[in-house]
């Protein structure tokens, strides 16, 4: 593969754009202990496996002191370990073997609110003139703005009779960021977790941090459009303060959930001169889920949206920033449901989603599970949800406004988080070989009894084997990391067919997003390739794509 090798001689090269993370939901990963939740223990156990697949960085979803409101995402104490999950020995055994096997641990940063069983939430309540009252953020007055949990984004607080912000649930207290206290707080428990040896964080919701302090109802046009909360005016402020105090002292990875940044406004994160974090990644292909979306779902991006979109995002990165690519994470239904086929295709559908995956312009992050080609889960009823979202939107729609029950269902079937939360399927054994014990803590999907890593591990022409190769291709190639990106057909209702080229070296990729076959127009382009990776095997049909098909193709002038 001479043609193959870029010399990088222009590049700076910087580990985090050429690190593939995986994330892990630690509830649903492994449970090593019978409780039927996943814990540390358990992933422990299992580090080998992620090891073999290549990928460099482990993202943990949030595995602090909580309880549980929102699955760890509302933290109680940001320096200890959830009981579920172990104590602080298990963690820094677990960094300690993460380590070892020469992988990286990225931690989950959230700190757009706390629990409200974080002692500095029960302090504040207390009393008005309490030192942590200004921790949080109080008004006399709710305005009109609405939690993503559904109901008001404020709640009344008897004791003080001042009601408290809160964007997400009632039990998740937004903190109060104007407060050099609290920041200074914030810093320091981000310096503990890195002196420890962590190497980095993913951030949750930061661009929520600043407020517009006025607590106006939404401006005209805006009503319920809650990426208004994101980019307030001290954001900049707030992270390059971060940046100076904490970030810019450690070699450490940062990403940001960019939730209400839109590609104009990346590069002010992002930015090479910004000072701020490395990358963030955008919600402009992820699943609107806002509390109608549970009775009339939006509908599915089509390919040629997918593609205007990643366009769009690659030319406003440009060479000043970076960004994070996903396609699923714990707030997303599974990718494969989206965007591939269940059925007849799933292994193609999910190689050729993979493909993409790790060959766009970015940090690639791979939800657990995906790697096996994991799908929805058939859940029947309210009552076999956890997320406090779905239970909620029930609440709300179902109870509150006698929407249809059934409709409802229905909708969570296509757009509920805990489709991604199901538990990793290990084995064909009871349980998936999640849990030894009687039961997990969320249904395991049925699918199991053939969707499963010991299978995937057996077989050599499994999506779990593709993505170790893709994976160790785009080591080797690193054109893929640094190339540029071209859209070679921006208006194909079926094909996503880029190039990437770096140091006068491309290599092409086409893909084939439907389930029939599809002529190939660029026949000119074909005739100056040859194939590298494929997910059929053998060369296939000359100027045609096959049902899902991809091709990652060497090309020369
Ligand atoms: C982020 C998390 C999500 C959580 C929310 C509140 O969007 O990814 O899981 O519910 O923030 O912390
Ligand atoms: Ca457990």
């Amino acid at each position: 593969m001479e043609k193959n090798s870029a010399t990088l001689n222009t590049i700076q090269r910087e580990w985090w754009k050429e690190a593939i993370i995986y994330q892990i939901y630690p509830r649903s990963f492994k449970d090593g202990n019978g409780d039927g939740i996943g814990d540390l223990n358990g992933i422990i156990t299992k580090l080998p496996y992620l090891k073999a697949l290549g990928v460099d960085v482990l993202w943990l979803s949030p595995c602090f002191k909580s309880p549980n409101a929102d699955n760890g995402y509302d933290v109680s104490d940001y320096e200890d370990i959830m009981d579920e999950f172990g104590t602080m020995a298990d963690f820094d055994n677990l960094l300690h073997e993460v380590h070892e096997l020469g992988m990286k641990l990225i931690l989950d940063l959230v700190v757009n609110h706390s629990s409200d069983e974080h002692r500095w939430f029960k302090e504040a309540r207390k009393s008005k003139d309490n030192p942590y009252r200004e921790f949080y953020i109080w008004r006399d007055e709710p305005n009109d703005w609405i939690s993503f949990f559904s109901g008001s984004a404020w709640t009344l607080d008897p004791l003080t009779r001042q009601y408290y912000l809160h964007l997400f649930v009632a039990k998740q207290p937004d903190l109060n960021w104007e407060n050099p206290a609290l920041r200074q707080e914030i810093y320091k428990m981000m310096r503990f977790w890195l002196d420890k040896g962590v190497d980095g964080f993913r951030m949750d919701v930061i661009p929520f941090l600043s407020k517009d302090t006025t607590f106006a109802d939404f401006p005209a046009g805006r009503k319920n459009d809650l990426t208004y909360y994101a980019n307030g005016p001290k954001i900049h402020e707030y992270l390059q303060e971060m940046n100076a105090e904490v970030l810019s002292r450690y070699d450490c990875l940062t990403v940001g959930e960019g939730f209400g940044v839109n590609a104009g406004q990346a590069n002010l994160y992002v930015g090479k001169n910004r000072h701020e974090l490395q990358m963030i990644y955008h919600f402009d292909h992820a699943v609107p889920r806002g509390e109608e979306h549970f009775i009339t779902p939006a509908p599915e991006f089509n390919v040629v949206q997918l593609k205007a979109i990643f366009s769009k995002w690659d030319t406003a990165l440009g060479d000043d920033g970076w960004q994070n690519i996903y396609w699923g994470n714990h707030d997303n239904p599974r990718v494969l449901s989206r965007f591939g086929d269940v059925g007849a295709y799933r292994i193609e559908s999910a190689k050729m989603l993979a493909t993409l995956l790790l060959t766009l312009r970015g940090t690639p992050s791979i939800y657990q599970g995906d790697e096996l080609g994991m799908t929805n889960c058939p859940f029947e009823n309210i009552q076999e949800y956890d997320d406090i979202q779905v239970k909620n939107a029930y609440q709300s729609l179902v109870l509150g406004q006698k929407k249809d029950a059934s409709t409802f269902i229905k909708a969570c079937n296509q757009i509920a988080r805990d489709h991604a939360r199901t538990p990793m399927q290990w084995t064909d054994a009871e349980n998936a070989g999640f849990t030894e014990g009687k039961k997990s803590w969320l249904k395991l999907n049925p699918n199991y009894r053939y969707i499963n890593a010991a299978q995937a591990q057996n077989d050599p022409n499994s999506v779990y084997h593709y993505c170790r190769v893709l994976i160790q291709f785009r080591k080797d190639n690193p054109v893929l990391v640094y190339g540029n990106y071209e859209d070679l057909l921006p208006d194909d209702p079926y094909l996503w067919a880029f190039r990437r080229s770096l140091e006068g070296f491309s290599l092409m990729i086409v893909a084939n997003f439907c389930g029939e076959i599809q002529p190939f127009p660029l026949l000119s382009l074909v005739e100056r390739t040859s194939l590298l990776i494929g997910n059929y095997n053998g060369e296939g049909i000359k100027d045609a794509l096959r049902p899902y098909e991809v091709r990652v193709l060497s090309c020369w002038e």
